[in-house]
């Protein structure tokens, strides 16, 4: 059995004003009209023949998802809910999870760990990439997806790989989100990869570990688990004790876990991957004019060279425009240089302080 587990938290402010703390990056439409979540959905759904799907999530988000899992599946999936009180990051998420996979299909079990805002293509390569890590999960190996490195970026994690193991690597060392410094050095060693934000292992392995390496969250996620328990809870979802709960750390299992752990393997991906990280990524997901622009909604331009330009309900006009990014929402309006979209997250936290 493969259980895919779904994780729904963060916000995803470099995408304001789409994305936002109500209308989280998860949930935002691309021009197919499908969400990001929507389509990891159908990725997962893929792998696990229709069966169970797993989604730990806020429980604010719980009817969004469960919409969205609808969608994907014309109301036949087999969906069930872990519902948390608020967001503690990811290692507090994947303990429940294993504990709750633990319980209902055996300590054996293997979960299929995804990020609920990724972007990836081609289908037939996820499934060979889950199936190989899955072999190594098998194995007692807490697998990850590297992928091949483009930039120095600051934002993910970095896998070196060591001695190769079944169709992937053992991990000789895991470095979340290093200093531009480092990320410079891992890109130009050319043995490291990016860690996807995927994970492949059985629940008995992932809790093994969290006793070895994260003993408090183990520790938490127990009691929390055994108080819940007492609660009433229906066959669609169970909303996790809020006082046990709240005793969390807000820690990543990246730093929690997959730096420290000594089992970390890596399966190399040979299929798309973008975290959907920018403007830029989701403008590079439309053709281009003949002078670069990417338009979408209602839009007239004029001497307009570069530009991302997306609309969700009026009609816009540009003329004499180069290198911006234009997002118009009913009640906000972003307008930023193309180089500078990373900033977009410093503008949230701005507008967050005003108001
Ligand atoms: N249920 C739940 N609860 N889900 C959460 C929570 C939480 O408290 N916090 C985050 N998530 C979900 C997010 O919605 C996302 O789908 C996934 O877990 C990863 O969280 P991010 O906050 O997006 O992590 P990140 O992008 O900073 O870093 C991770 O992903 C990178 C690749 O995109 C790390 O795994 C990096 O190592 C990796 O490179
Ligand atoms: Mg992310």
């Amino acid at each position: 059995t493969i259980i895919p587990v779904i994780l729904s938290g963060g916000a995803g402010t470099r995408l304001w004003p789409i994305s936002r703390e109500g209308h989280p990056k998860p949930f935002m439409k691309l021009h197919d009209q499908q969400s990001l979540i929507e389509k990891t959905y159908r990725r997962a759904l893929a792998i696990a023949h229709n069966q169970s799907v797993l989604t730990i999530t806020k429980r604010d988000y719980y009817f969004a998802c469960k919409d969205e899992l609808n969608h994907a599946s014309d109301h036949k999936a087999n969906g069930f809910f872990l519902l948390e009180p608020f967001g503690r990051n990811t290692a507090p998420a994947i303990a429940l999870a294993a504990l709750y996979v633990a319980e209902q299909f055996g300590e054996n079990a293997l979960m299929l760990v995804l990020a609920s805002d990724h972007l990836i293509q081609n289908q037939l390569e996820f499934n060979q990439a889950v199936q190989d890590a899955s072999a190594l999960a098998q194995q007692g190996y807490l697998v990850t997806f590297g992928i091949k490195p483009t930039a120095p970026e600051t934002g993910f994690g970095y896998i070196e790989a060591g001695s190769a193991i079944g169709a992937g690597f053992k991990v000789q060392r895991f470095v979340e989100k290093p200093s531009l410094e480092i990320a410079k050095q891992y890109l130009a060693a050319g043995n490291y990869s990016w860690n996807s934000g995927m994970f492949c292992f059985s629940a008995t392995s992932l809790l093994t570990e969290m006793v070895l390496h994260a003993p408090d969250i183990f520790n938490v996620a127990k009691e929390c688990y055994q108080a819940t328990q007492a609660c009433k809870n229906t066959e669609l979802f169970v909303e996790f004790d809020a006082d046990s709960f709240s005793r969390f750390n807000d820690v990543s299992i990246d730093y929690a876990l997959m730096e420290k752990s000594e089992r970390v393997a890596m399966i190399q991906a040979t299929f798309d991957w973008s975290d959907i990280g920018s403007w830029d990524a989701v403008a590079g997901l439309l053709p281009a004019d003949s002078n670069g622009n990417r338009l979408n909604g209602d839009i007239a331009v004029l001497n307009v060279n570069d530009c991302f330009i997306h609309s969700s309900s009026r009609v816009i006009g540009a003329i004499g425009l180069e290198h911006l990014i234009v997002v118009d929402t009913p009640d906000a309006l972003l307008i930023a240089n193309r180089a500078q979209l990373q900033d977009v997250k410093h503008i949230v936290t701005r507008l967050k302080s005003d108001g």
